[in-house]
């Protein structure tokens, strides 16, 4: 994530630049810095943690001039310290820039730079725009940075100074958001609205592919290609509580949304020009996946969903036995570990007690020890071998969805990579997988298009005080997530199993009117699983199916259907699991409950 700010106007720069950074803290914390100029130099201030250590230090050497940018970090490229803070300049210190997002290509950037003789100072990917502007530069602020985006491949967004050039800020959007607020005589920039939403009403919003040139004369966007672009300023009229939830009722429903450009970010830069997976952070030992003959996955409540996901897919596609073992139990079992193991051990926080303990238990016996989480610097990162972080970026909700979302694209990353190197795909099955992983943002968008069907089936579930939700395979494991979203944020009784369970005994509680979600996406126990809703069909139960869009069947036996678009089987959870969430989520905000703070729950559960 990150979060990024500009100012160019007659007032004073850092106050204004810091009050918008504490505003995106939301978006990372690890790290802040600014960079200010006052006509004649150009002064960069950074410091490691969260952003009051940058403004005590600000208070004993304060930054004077009436324009900069500003940065508040979630790593990505380097640890959380001083020297990988934005901004990061060129060595001699002309250009300054920060950065939201990565830059796919920064290794071969880099290595193409020090071959010139540059020498860095960070371990960022940013720190290598810092160097390509300054070495495009001519004069001309917005063709340097214009030319040097050019070489930079990625999903990101950039601001950028010069010393050379008082009063002008170039900011680039390539898929991370930016906006310009424009206010009496001034301008700012921002990776969202509510971080200058106190100093204007009136923005202009940069679209994909688009520079943005501030200047005392005026501000101007343009393509990359150099074509003009008249852009209406967007009037924003949201009061201050929902300015920080960017327009959002609740944090929950922003960070639903926000995930399209979270799974973006998790795939970024990890499949390569010629269809291979490429994970930083993971680097197997030889021979250990070869070798493999056993998977545990650990984790604990919708993280644990996710890793019942990553059970079907590591089985069904790298044919290795996998356990996904609740970690609170297995750290009290005697599991069968041995050095030819790996523990995928997934968490959000990377804070949760039982999942540590149980991750560390098997790293103790003999086993590689993979982390799944999103929080950089996390204990469970630190305590990992390897580590593939999901960046999602904060997740404030206590009902965890983008996060989930982008555990689930970790998973098939995941795969895929166990899977190419122990030789598991045909080249064609590979590059359908391959390919169809790409175009998920856009399928996970689609979803979300269909808010309002999903909120109008929410209204059937207000009066009701049971749900059941049921599925097979790939479909089960969803239901168990959907069926958590449901009962935690609505407090209505709700309960998953597969769908072949259902007879066994919950089928009982089925009588008129009960509401039963079934999850409908694998074609290979489709037949199956409509036998399970002829049963409760037969009881009197109101039945939702959550199935493709294609599919022509289902209208004949499910009440209402939820569709979703179409995917191959095996990637359905990244799709099927949005109107599960949005149903959850109108289902409870009908009901008036505390969205984002549900009863007696927290988000990081720290203790056993
Ligand atoms: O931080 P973690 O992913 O380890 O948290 C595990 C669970 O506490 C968490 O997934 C919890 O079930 C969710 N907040 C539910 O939405």
């Amino acid at each position: 994530m990150c979060g990024i700010m500009g100012y160019l106007g007659p007032k004073a720069a850092t106050p204004i630049l810091l009050d918008g950074l504490r505003r995106l803290e939301y978006r990372g914390y690890d790290s802040a810095g600014i960079a200010v100029h006052d006509g004649t130099s150009l002064s960069v201030a950074k410091a490691e943690g969260k952003l009051d250590r940058l403004v005590g230090q600000l208070d004993v050497q304060p930054l004077v001039g009436s324009y900069g940018i500003g940065h508040t970090r979630w790593a990505t490229h380097g640890p959380p310290s001083d020297r990988n803070a934005h901004p990061h300049t060129n060595p001699d210190g002309e250009v300054a820039v920060v950065h939201n997002g990565i830059i796919e290509n920064f290794t071969a950037l880099k290595e193409e730079l020090i071959a010139k003789g540059a020498a860095f100072a960070s371990d960022t990917d940013t720190e290598v725009i810092a160097h390509l502007v300054a070495e495009e530069y001519d004069g001309d602020l917005l063709e340097a940075v214009r030319r040097a985006v050019r070489r930079a491949e990625g999903a990101y967004a950039l601001v950028a100074m010069s010393k050379e050039e008082p009063g002008r800020i170039v900011a680039v959007r390539m898929i991370s958001p930016l906006v310009v607020g424009v206010g009496d005589g001034e301008m700012f920039l921002a990776s969202d609205i509510p971080a200058v939403l106190h100093h204007t009403r009136s923005f202009a919003v940069i679209d994909n592919g688009e520079m943005v040139d501030l200047s005392p004369d005026g501000w101007h966007i343009e393509t990359l290609d150099g074509t003009a672009v008249e852009r209406d300023l967007l009037e924003v009229d949201w009061d201050a509580e929902q300015a920080e939830r960017g327009g959002y009722p609740h944090f929950m429903l922003k960070e639903i949304f926000e995930q399209p450009a979270a799974a973006t970010e998790t795939l970024s830069g990890r499949i390569t020009e010629d269809g291979t997976v490429d994970l930083d952070g993971v680097d197997w030992p030889e021979g250990l996946v070869e070798n493999l003959d056993r998977i545990w996955i650990t984790a604990c409540g919708t993280a644990f969903h996710a890793g019942l996901v990553g059970k079907e897919i590591f089985e069904r596609l790298l044919r290795v036995p996998t356990e996904a073992a609740y970690a609170h139990e297995m750290r009290y079992r005697d599991p069968i570990i041995t050095g030819t193991t790996m523990t995928l051990a997934i968490s959000q926080s990377g804070e949760t007690a039982d999942t540590l303990a149980a991750a560390n238990l098997a790293k103790e016996r003999g086993s590689r020890l993979l982390a799944l989480t999103n929080v950089v610097g996390s204990t469970l990162s630190r305590d990992a071998d390897d580590v593939l972080f999901t960046r999602a970026g904060p997740e404030i909700s206590v009902a965890s969805t983008k996060a989930y979302l982008t555990m689930l694209v970790g998973e098939y990353l995941l795969a895929l990579a166990l899977g190419e190197r122990r030789g598991a795909f045909d080249a064609s099955d590979h590059a359908e997988l391959v390919e169809a992983l790409r175009h998920l943002p856009v399928k996970i968008e689609e979803a979300l298009e269909r808010d309002a069907e999903v909120a109008e089936v929410a209204d059937r579930f207000i009066g009701h005080e049971d749900v059941y939700f049921i599925g097979r395979g790939l479909d089960n494991a969803v239901a168990m997530e959907g069926s958590l979203k449901m009962k935690e944020i609505s407090y209505i009784h709700s309960e998953a199993m597969p769908a072949g369970e259902l007879k066994h005994g919950t089928l009982a509680l089925v009588t008129e009117g009960t509401p039963v979600v079934v999850v409908l996406t694998q074609s290979d126990v489709y037949d199956k699983t409509v036998s399970a809703i002829q049963e409760v069909k037969a009881r009197g139960a109101f039945v939702v199916a959550v199935a493709f869009e294609d599919d022509g069947e289902v209208a004949k036996h499910a009440d209402e259907v939820l569709r979703i678009p179409r995917v191959p089987d095996i990637l359905s959870p990244v799709v099927s699991i949005v109107p599960l969430q949005l149903l959850a989520y109108h289902v409870a905000s009908a009901r008036g409950h505390d969205i984002d703070q549900p009863r007696n729950l927290a988000k990081s559960v720290t203790v056993e």
